[in-house]
């Protein structure tokens, strides 16, 4: 079995196919030092702490994973809180950095006797004999399984050749870009919060104790060099209300990138004998954290399904592949975009504009006065 990429997607189908039984190579552009720091998601669904845990895949994030059940909206009104763990389904999140998760993965992996290629580039892919060709600092390379796993995120080569086939693509470019910043200091408030702000949308996530996630609305055409670290820091405070609610604990910025909210689904997952899962196989916005968490949906299901093919002949999961995560995806991308709405008012002094941003206040006075309206959330907010 070959696997593209080695994010969490990738490393959870080669852990489960491993536990099977299953020979596994995992082919990754990257070198290993880059796939270990590489900061990206950090809140873990519910249901994804559930599948590291029942495949034992969870002793780091048990250790050192933090719970979080709160949320905070703040907008000229005021600010609310929602206990989400404590509203729907009861359910929480665990912070954990993705790339602590991530090195974690790979060392059960390669504990489990996973063979694991970093520095390999995959630069072609032939889903009709199962086959890659890819370069590493040896040269070239070819290697085929019976099947193909698709792990390669959002812009690998394994999803392109399964949107050149003949299958549907959905997609929308939400025109709302963000600048995604990860500041060297401790969080600023106990909860995740989102600011509404005539300026533009704000947001503060917790990561670790040292290390916060920030996100600023920004003009799709401005750059990175645009936002030097005091201007982001003088921005957070406007749309965070500071002034209100107090000051953010300031720290040197190690990151900022701009980040275009976009969905793209491909429907069905697969091409003749190519599965895709995590990003390969749809993309989300960041604004509800679905992302890693759709990513090891789909590898638990795709791994269940190849082990019946692979171990017992039967191949009715995989051909239900897509028909079992389509509508998981779905209905993440729904609550994504239920959540665009609620925390992006349009810019601009037009009278459309204006309607829209009352619509998004009545929107947020909606949540934090009805009960069954948070209910709503949390299910969703936590949910897979
Ligand atoms: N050859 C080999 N490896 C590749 C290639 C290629 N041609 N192209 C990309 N890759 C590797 C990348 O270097 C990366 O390590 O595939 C991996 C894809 O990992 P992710 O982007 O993390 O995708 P996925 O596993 O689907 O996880 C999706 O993780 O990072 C978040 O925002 C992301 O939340 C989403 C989730």
């Amino acid at each position: 079995m070959v696997i593209v990429g080695a994010g969490p997607s990738g490393l959870v189908l080669g852990n489960l196919l491993r536990a099977s039984g299953i020979d596994t190579l995992i082919l990754e552009r990257a070198s290993r030092d880059q796939v270990w720091t590489r900061a990206r998601a950090g809140f873990l669904s519910a249901h994804s702490a559930r599948v590291l845990t029942e495949h034992g895949l969870a002793a780091g994030m048990l250790r050192n994973g933090r719970s979080h059940d709160v949320c905070a909206f703040r907008d000229a009104n005021g600010e609310f809180t929602l206990r989400y763990g404590q509203l729907g389904r009861g359910e929480v999140h665990t912070v954990y950095p993705q790339q602590h998760l991530v090195t974690d993965l790979i060392s059960e992996y390669l504990s489990r006797g996973g063979e694991l290629r970093f520095g390999a580039t995959v630069t072609e892919v032939d889903p009709q004999t199962a086959t890659v060709r890819y370069r590493d600092a040896q040269g070239d390379g070819e290697v085929a399984g019976r099947f193909l796993a698709g792990c390669d995120g959002g812009n690998g080569v394994t999803r392109q050749a399964v949107a050149a086939a003949s299958v549907s693509r959905h997609t929308r470019d939400h025109g709302i870009t963000w600048l995604a910043v990860l500041a060297q200091a401790p969080q600023s408030m106990a909860a995740v919060t989102y600011a509404l702000h005539d300026n533009g949308f704000a947001g503060h996530m917790a990561r670790s104790p040292e290390v916060t996630r920030y996100y600023l609305q920004i003009p799709p055409t401005d750059t990175p060099a645009a936002w030097p670290d005091e201007r982001i820091w003088a921005e957070l405070g406007v749309r965070m209300r500071t002034e209100e609610f107090g000051p953010l604990r300031q720290g040197p910025i190690t990151e900022r990138q701009p980040v275009r909210l976009r969905s793209d689904v491909l429907d069905p997952l697969q091409h003749a004998r190519l599965f895709l899962a995590g990003d390969a196989a749809s993309l989300i916005s960041p604004s509800a954290a679905k992302g890693a968490n759709l990513a090891i949906m789909a590898a638990e299901v795709l791994a269940g399904a190849l082990a019946d093919a692979l171990l017992r002949d039967d191949e009715r999961a995989l051909a239900a592949y897509s028909r079992t995560c389509l509508p998981r995806i779905w209905r993440a991308q729904e609550f994504s975009h239920w959540m665009i709405n609620l925390l992006h008012g349009p810019l601009g002094a037009d009278p459309a504009a204006d309607f829209q941003r009352a619509l998004c206040r009545a929107r947020l006075d909606s949540l934090r006065d009805s009960r069954a309206h948070q209910d709503f959330f949390a299910e969703n907010y936590v949910g897979i």
